[in-house]
């Protein structure tokens, strides 16, 4: 072997694990949810392969200022991020979709491994391979599931005894009420142990105007991506939705949250699954939900769920904000 070049850098491991729970919840999800009152359907399944790459066009519009801000938000502050964050960690992305503001992290806090969690098996797979592709000395397990179940997340996907550092961007916090993600949140510090991290963007209150502007975009996407959850029951469940009957609505609720419904235009039958669901004219399935808090108030209900927060970074206007947040105790 002597004299063959060896290569710069060695080549890490991508792993790809697959656990996802059962292919027939997309249905069960549905069914039980169409026939609840009001009507809803959990917004992780807006994500199929084309959601995903509509989800990718909404971060790219003019009115939807949250990637954007974040991304700023990061870019001017990596070198203190990376400091805080630590050389060396596993570093764990819960939605990691794109995975593309993961990129300036990995650069500057130089992660020992990287566990990218998404639902989204397609777009997983391409944010993997092209990862790998530039960062070939970093390991990476990616993992397809729904981000919640992290007790899934153990040895071999995650090492028992190098620091973990949980990256939470884009709001997707949001999706969940203020009651769920506290609960969330503390079921998160449980698993990250003493010594763990949680890097963390969050959406803030701020005018409705720009709130609601920034779910209602001129070129409709947004909507466009909403309704995508009604053709994809129609591909994947047998149902027979006609899309054109079906509005797109989102609105600001006083209470802290953008709302988005699927408004039916008139009355209707739609068959989903076998089963009939009777639509009034006007009634609505609620698809997301989308929670925005002020830095303060989402440290107060950090503080209760164990995370102490150790740094908060804002854009100049206080349109986004980015915690970092550790669990108290030793490691
Ligand atoms: C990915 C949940 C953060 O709530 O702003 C964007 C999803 N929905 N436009 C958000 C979304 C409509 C997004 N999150």
């Amino acid at each position: 072997m002597r004299g063959r070049p060896r290569p710069r850098e060695q080549g890490a491991d991508l792993r790809f694990h697959d656990l996802r729970t059962s292919r027939s919840s997309f249905l069960a999800d549905a069914l039980r949810g169409l026939a609840r009152s009001p009507k809803r359907i959990p917004p992780k399944y807006f994500y199929d392969a084309r959601g995903s790459a509509l989800f990718e066009a909404i971060c790219a519009l003019p009115e939807y200022y949250p990637t954007r801000t974040e991304m700023a938000i990061m870019r001017a502050h990596i070198d203190d991020i990376a400091r805080c964050v630590g050389g060396r960690a596993q570093l764990i992305e819960l939605g990691s979709g794109a995975s593309t503001k993961t990129r300036l992290l990995i650069e500057t806090a130089r992660p020992s491994r990287y566990v990218p969690v998404d639902i989204s098996e397609a777009a997983l797979r391409a944010a993997c391979a092209r990862l790998h592709a530039d960062y070939p000395g970093l390991p990476i397990h990616a993992v397809c599931a729904d981000f919640s179940r992290l007790l899934r997340l153990r040895p071999p996907i995650v090492r028992a005894d190098a620091p973990r550092v949980v990256y939470f961007p884009g709001s997707t916090i949001g999706n969940f009420s203020p009651e769920e993600a506290l609960r969330f949140l503390r079921r998160l510090a449980a698993w990250l142990g003493g010594g763990g991290k949680l890097l963390i963007g969050v959406d803030t209150k701020k005018d409705p105007a720009v709130l609601e502007a920034a779910y209602n975009d001129a070129q409709g996407v947004t909507a466009a991506f909403n309704l995508n959850l009604l053709a994809r029951m129609n591909r994947e469940l047998g149902a027979d939705f006609e899309l054109s009957r079906f509005r797109h609505r989102a609105f600001y609720d006083p209470r802290g949250w953008v709302e988005m419904h699927l408004e039916s235009l008139a009355a209707q039958q739609v068959r989903v699954g076998g089963r009939m669901f009777t639509f009034a004219a006007g009634e609505t399935v609620h698809t997301e939900i989308s929670c925005k808090y002020a830095v303060s108030e989402f440290q107060g209900m950090a503080r209760a769920a164990g995370l102490e927060p150790l740094a908060v970074w804002t854009d100049a206007d206080g349109w986004f904000s980015v915690h970092l947040l550790s669990v108290r105790g030793p490691r």
